[in-house]
């Protein structure tokens, strides 16, 4: 039998299950580290792979896997999503509300380092999806319009993030929960690192990053052009992601909440945007061509506790669907790859790698 995958027609996220009940995560970050080439072949050509059946349900098995599997951790300064450190290099994938969907994105597109890897690990499947929807970001980079994806290239990104000192929220975190310091200085400094740009307003208490980043990048490895950003996430028209998950009524409140920003004096706007760039607005048709190229490209899948989900973050764009229930879904950042190409526009799309030539050796002890 061939290999399996989340998506079989496109061959997206291979899938390989432990028929040996007694492989631990011990053994399989082992064989990860010995079999490392074929490993980053496999996700080349398949964005990433899913090991179910191989690993218990127990939070320190995911920093056990990663240290034996020879990742090398990356920390979750200037993110934007509340996480919280369970312990050492692993965090809790996110501690947003279940009400909200996280649309589909690459981790931390926004900053001048990013993860190469990601590890996503289950110790607890929500009662009711929660699910961990996944977009291969070259075929999206193919699916949009020529024109779209020209300008973005051209014009690239620029991400504004609004934090206050005091008021955490659903929209924002506080800029010492963002930047993991209490010293205005040092946070400023830690931001300059990452790529964002600090300007501190000392009557609002308001910490105000910009971020100028490229829209697409041209993948390392495989030299195929990603969709590379997180425009979606950010833009104004996010409630129409709730109401693409049925939730037309908490849609209607984040608009209400949104529109009355307006009162709110420019200085005292805490939260998230993003512009084009050169600072002129994108368009909520843009937006909407985009989220309609990421939803068509999203496969989901339901979590079993054990399963351990590696994704090239480069290629793999992962999201949260709202869920019920409890949820424990832990996260791993790898190999931070700083980048900063962007990608040429093509006619078309390069054709992807033949399946057929990845080697998918057995898993041994
Ligand atoms: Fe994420």
């Amino acid at each position: 039998m061939g290999p399996r995958f989340l998506d079989d027609e496109r061959k997206f996220i291979l899938v390989r299950e432990g028929d040996d009940r007694h492989l631990s995560e011990r053994s399989l970050g082992a064989w990860c580290s010995r079999h490392r080439n074929d490993l980053v072949q496999m996700l080349d050509h398949h964005g990433g792979i899913l090991f179910r059946g191989s690993m218990a349900a127990d939070a320190d098995a995911l920093g056990r896997f990663a240290a034996d599997a020879g990742f090398t951790p990356g920390d979750y300064l200037g993110g934007s999503t509340p996480r919280t450190q369970v312990r050492g290099d692993v965090y809790t994938s996110t501690d947003l509300s279940p009400l909200f969907p996280i649309p589909v994105h690459n981790e931390m597109s926004y900053l001048a380092r990013y993860p190469r890897f990601l590890l996503f690990f289950c110790v607890q499947p929500a009662r009711r999806a929660g699910w961990t929807p996944l977009a291969d970001m070259g075929r999206v980079y193919a699916r949009l319009l020529a024109a779209l994806r020209d300008r973005f290239d051209r014009l690239g990104l620029c991400y504004t993030f609004r934090l206050s000192s005091r008021h955490p929220n659903a929209a924002a975190k506080t800029w010492q929960g963002s930047l993991g310091t209490v010293s205005l200085d040092e946070a400023c400094e830690i931001a300059r690192r990452r790529g964002l740009e600090p300007v501190w307003d000392d009557r609002s208490g308001v910490l105000t990053l910009t971020s100028r980043r490229p829209a697409t990048l041209r993948h390392p490895r495989t030299q195929v052009p990603v969709w590379f950003n997180q425009a979606h996430v950010y833009h104004e028209s996010y409630a129409d992601e709730l109401a693409h998950h049925g939730r037309p009524v908490l849609a209607w409140v984040v608009r209400q909440v949104n529109a009355r920003q307006q009162y709110v004096p420019s200085r005292f706007r805490t939260g998230y945007t993003v512009t084009f760039g050169d600072g002129s607005p994108i368009s909520r048709e843009e937006i909407r061509t985009l989220r309609e190229a990421l939803w068509a490209e999203t496969v989901t899948f339901d979590w079993q506790p054990g399963d351990l989900l590696l994704l090239d973050n480069l290629r793999a764009a992962h999201g949260r669907t709202p869920f019920s229930g409890k949820r424990r879904i832990l996260t791993y950042l790898g190999d931070d790859w700083p980048g900063t190409e962007a990608a040429p526009v093509l006619d078309q799309a390069p054709a992807w790698p033949r399946s057929e030539e990845v080697r998918t050796p057995d898993i041994a002890h």
